[in-house]
């Protein structure tokens, strides 16, 4: 049977990189989209080169394109060459802080860097599955709104009913979002907008904190990865407001992938899922720094910093109802503690 081909964007980062393999695996010619723009982003604790490296070792059927999603006319040239049956875009300014210093990149890249896809792909393969990864920040802080109880070591819901976390009924607007929120949201709206109005098969995937062992940590970005670092390196990690109690649920970049393929081979129109590791998965700073600090067998340095980040959630846990809900094979299948004792274990490698 002949191979398909998927061409992926933002191929050399966490979750590009782990479809590049993942689909390769499964029969799939992976061509890839990556500028390293991420150890543009972050310098060299972001430089996405020894990622890049490796899949070139590994795996056999994949072809790098060293391009910018922001290059309308090449992305619709690659576009139209590959007419690819699946598009994963993961390329993206993916940090809130960092938005703010960088306004032009962080939209450019996050909303028009996805328009280009998005007409590239009506134009070519109107067919093929568009897999967006969108983020848990198109709520903006709504999610802060929730009653809360503050415990021991982290802030949990208040309310019994709402133990499952955020559905996709919160509101997206009326809210602070960063400026890397708000240049998702117009991405997110657009991939929906291709899928209802030319009716493509396509889907936002909001993900909450998405880990593994192929993050390039940096401070502003790679909530797990940099704190595992941070305590092997000796660094000391600044945590910014609400008592390091604040709690994120944590999906390995691996279940981001079969639950892309799930999609991909029942797509339906302008799909919306919220994505994360669920209640099960979730941890606050001051839980992920003691285990982390108990795996690597070294100290958790912190100095806390008493301001919050701009639009931060205190408390977000993906309620997985509604992707359960349509696809009820997927499921989770890496618990948190074994991405804990992996990023305690084997760090990416600095380049
Ligand atoms: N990691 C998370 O916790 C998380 C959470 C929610 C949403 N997401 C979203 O998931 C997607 C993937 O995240 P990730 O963690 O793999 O990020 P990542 O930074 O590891 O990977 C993104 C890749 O895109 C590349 N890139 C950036 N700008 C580019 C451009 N203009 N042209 C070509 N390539 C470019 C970077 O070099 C990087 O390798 C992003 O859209 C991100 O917003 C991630």
């Amino acid at each position: 049977m002949a191979r398909k081909t998927a061409l992926i964007t933002g191929s050399s980062g966490l979750v590009g990189s782990e479809a590049v393999s993942f689909l390769a695996q499964r029969g799939w010619t992976v061509h890839g989209i990556d500028n390293n723009m991420r150890g543009d982003f972050f310098g060299a604790d972001g430089d996405t080169t020894w990622n890049l490296e490796r899949l070139r070792r590994e795996v056999r059927e994949f072809e790098h394109h060293d391009l910018d999603i922001r290059d309308r006319a090449a992305i619709a040239r690659l576009v139209r060459d590959l007419r690819p049956g699946l598009v994963f875009h993961c390329a993206a300014q993916p940090s809130h802080d960092l938005a703010a210093k960088r306004p032009f990149d962080d939209f450019e890249i996050n909303a028009l860097g996805t328009l280009n896809l998005l007409e590239a792909a009506r134009e070519h393969c109107p067919e093929s599955p568009f897999v967006f990864m969108s983020t848990n920040k198109v709520y903006g802080d709504a999610p802060n709104e929730l009653p809360l109880v503050e415990l021991e070591t982290r802030w949990d819901y208040a309310d019994e009913a709402r133990r499952e976390g955020i559905d996709e009924t919160c509101r997206i607007d009326t809210s602070m979002h960063s400026l890397f929120g708000a240049s998702k949201t117009s991405a997110d709206l657009l991939v929906q907008e291709y899928g209802r109005y030319f009716d493509m098969p396509t889907v936002c995937f909001r993900a909450g904190c998405i880990t593994g062992e192929r993050h390039s940590g940096a401070e502003l970005h790679g909530f797990i990865s940099y704190l595992a670092r941070a305590i092997r390196e000796g660094r000391t990690y600044r945590i910014f407001g609400y008592l390091g109690k604040q709690v994120r649920d944590n999906i390995h970049s691996y279940d981001v992938c079969t639950a892309m393929l799930a999609f991909v081979e029942h797509p339906r129109a302008g799909a919306v899922y919220n994505v994360g590791g669920g209640r099960a998965n979730s941890v606050s700073i001051l839980e992920a720094g003691a285990r982390l600090q108990e795996l690597v067998g070294l100290p958790f340095r912190s100095e806390y910093v008493d301001e919050a980040r701009r639009g931060d959630h205190i408390c977000y846990i993906t309620d997985l109802g509604r992707l359960r809900g349509d696809y009820p094979s997927w499921e989770i299948t890496v618990s948190l503690d074994e991405v804990l004792e992996h990023v305690a274990r084997e760090p990416a490698p600095v380049t």
